[in-house]
């Protein structure tokens, strides 16, 4: 394995820590209004949506139950099958409870689909999708989250929570990757 600074890997910073910071308390507040009373079942997508997961979680100043789901879409794969499998699934039953999902990126927008349809066969009141930052022009604009964060271009990113191969998810911002990461 090569040692390497994961910073010098990173060609250009997409997303600033202070943008992510602003958004997230913009989003956290939103959310604080609507959910006030409802108090809501949080679930975080691992590992992916991790870091967002938490500061969203803190930015709400309502109470709120918090549970964690991992799922995997890509099997061997590069490319989204579309098909879910459940990893490790919630603990909690969310039958007749708010739930918002939170996730990290929308990319063919397919992940966030079919975990939201298996979570609705479960009988929630309802169902909100938060995803942190979105790849517009991937996907049929239905497939959107509910509540994004950030548009961003069709570009390979990693940081705050996202990886290439388990690498750079504790970079404190969303950057791209140099091609040379990737091709060694
Ligand atoms: P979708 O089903 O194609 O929308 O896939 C979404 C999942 O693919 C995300 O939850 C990520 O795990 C992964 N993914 C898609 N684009 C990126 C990226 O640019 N960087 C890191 N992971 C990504
Ligand atoms: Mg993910």
């Amino acid at each position: 394995m090569r040692i390497t600074n994961e910073q010098n890997d990173i060609a250009s910073v997409l997303v600033s820590e202070e943008e992510i910071r602003a958004r997230v308390a913009e989003i956290g507040a939103a959310l604080t209004e609507e959910y006030q009373d409802k108090m809501p079942l949080v679930v975080c997508v691992l590992k992916g949506a991790s870091f967002f997961y938490t500061d969203l979680c803190r930015a709400m100043k309502c109470h709120l139950f918090m549970d964690f789901i991992a799922v995997s879409s890509y099997g061997a794969e590069a490319r989204s099958s579309g098909v879910v499998r459940i990893i490790k699934d919630l603990d909690t039953s969310i039958t007749g409870r708010h739930v918002i999902i939170v996730e990290d990126i929308i990319d063919s927008g397919l992940t966030l689909k079919h975990l939201t349809e298996l979570l609705s066969s479960r009988k929630p009141l309802s169902i909100k999708t938060v995803s942190l930052l979105d790849k517009q022009a991937r996907h049929d604009p239905e497939l959107a989250a509910d509540v994004t964060g950030f548009n961003i271009p069709d570009e390979f990113v990693v940081g705050y929570g996202l990886d290439y191969a388990s690498f750079y998810r504790n970079l404190p911002y969303i950057g791209v990757l140099k091609r040379e990461a990737y091709e060694n």
